[in-house]
């Protein structure tokens, strides 16, 4: 059965982790991350302790240190929360990155719509600096110092990707940059900057005051730790979950109280992967059906064909703009459903859809672009005689 866990908005002490650090060397803090197994929460799952070594063996300075609440991705809601809840804890895991890569600057990038954030964000920062943890010769230790400030976004899903992120941040267009070079090495304004999810960076404090070894009581081998899970659609108790990697869909939808006419659960968001009945003993994290934290659950009286259209819509308004294989293939792929509309689609539609998708996948500058074919390619493989009565 799920195991419903508790860290993220367990209670902090602001500055404890911090003062452990300061008795480690800022290798010894990325070694204890790595041994940690914590993987980012933003999506990719890229290992956090590789990402901080990346950028701490850069000899380039200065460095910046990032925290991506773009939280852009239809269906999820948990960064806000963990914002409004917790915005120290996130801090204090931006001052252990800062610490570990030699970071002197930073930015939180706040999605545009959480604006009502901003002015309780600012006077958390403002309190910290009062405490003395932010700013210069942070708690008493001579030489580190870290600032802040919080940037909005206006709005573009795309600006959650790190690269298109870090472009907004230097206050030009939101667009993904070819990578490599990775932010890491070359990220704002050219210098090596880390992008840490919010849930990412809330899970460091604690593995720092708790070790690496209590992170691996949760989740499994590859999945270490626990997840917050955004839930919403077609069950009684919608809403923000933690549970450890490795939880089976069914017994999610079991604590969420979901319906036994529950037909589908789109797990991670537009981008993606639509499970049906036959997937629901599998399991959600990175060796199995992994997810950003966003999960919508359908039951048997939602049109998927109509699902399908609105994750499709959304991308074509979406695309920078800026490759062809994105840019022509949601719109496209959105014509193409469009057919199915007026009765001329068919599953030659449909095979075509799919050959387009795979050089969407293959081709796309960013993963934008590579993780659009992913809701269109399940949920049509999975509801393919629901696409084709249209
Ligand atoms: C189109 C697109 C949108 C993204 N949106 C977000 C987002 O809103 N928040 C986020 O943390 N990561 C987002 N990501 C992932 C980031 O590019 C990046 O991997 C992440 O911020 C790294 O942090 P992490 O390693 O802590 O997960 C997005 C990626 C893509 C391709
Ligand atoms: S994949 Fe899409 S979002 Fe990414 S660069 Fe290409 S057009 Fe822009």
């Amino acid at each position: 059965m799920a195991k419903k866990i508790d860290v993220v908005f367990s209670d902090f002490t602001p500055g404890s982790a911090l003062k452990k650090i300061y008795d480690m060397s800022p290798k010894e803090v990325i070694d204890l991350v790595t041994q940690s197994r914590l993987r980012g929460r933003g999506g990719a799952g890229f290992p956090t302790g590789l990402k901080w070594q990346l950028a701490a063996e850069t000899g380039i300075r200065p460095k910046y240190f990032v925290c991506n609440a773009d939280e852009g991705e239809p269906g999820t809601f948990k960064d806000k929360m963990i914002l409004e809840k917790q915005a120290a804890k996130v801090i204090e895991g931006m001052l252990i990155g800062a610490y570990a890569i030699d970071a002197s600057r930073g930015f939180i990038y706040l999605r545009g719509e959480y604006k009502y954030l901003l002015s309780s964000l600012l006077a958390k920062i403002n309190e910290l600096r009062r405490q003395n943890l932010l700013g210069d010769d942070i708690c008493q230790r001579k030489g580190f110092c870290f600032d802040l400030e919080v940037r909005l976004g206006a709005g573009a899903y795309v600006c959650g990707e790190e690269s298109a992120l870090l472009s907004s941040l230097e206050g030009r267009r939101g667009e993904a940059r070819n990578k490599p070079p990775y932010p890491a090495e070359k990220g704002y304004m050219g210098y090596p900057t880390v992008v840490n999810n919010v849930e990412t960076l809330s899970f460091v404090p604690h593995i720092i005051l708790n070790g690496p070894r209590w992170f691996h009581n949760y989740g499994t081998e590859k999945s270490a730790g626990s997840k917050l899970f955004s839930v919403s659609g077609d069950c009684k108790k919608p809403g923000i979950y933690e549970f450890e990697f490795g939880i089976k869909i069914k017994d999610l939808l079991k604590e969420v109280e979901a319906g036994e006419d529950t037909k589908a659960v789109q797990i991670g968001g537009a981008s993606g992967f639509c499970a049906s009945k036959d997937d629901f003993n599998e399991n959600i994290c990175f060796e199995g059906i992994p997810t950003g934290g966003s999960i919508i659950i359908f039951n048997e009286s939602r049109d998927m064909f109509h699902v399908l259209k609105n994750f499709v819509e959304f991308f074509q308004q979406e695309s920078c703009g800026q490759c062809t294989p994105c840019r022509e293939g949601c719109s496209r792929m959105l014509e193409g459903l469009l057919k199915f509309e007026s009765g001329k689609g068919s599953s030659k539609t449909i095979d075509d859809l799919l050959d387009l998708s795979e050089t969407m996948s293959l081709a796309s500058k960013c993963g934008f672009g590579q993780s659009v074919p992913n809701s269109f390619r399940t949920i049509v493989s999975k509801f393919k005689d629901e696409i084709i009565a249209r």
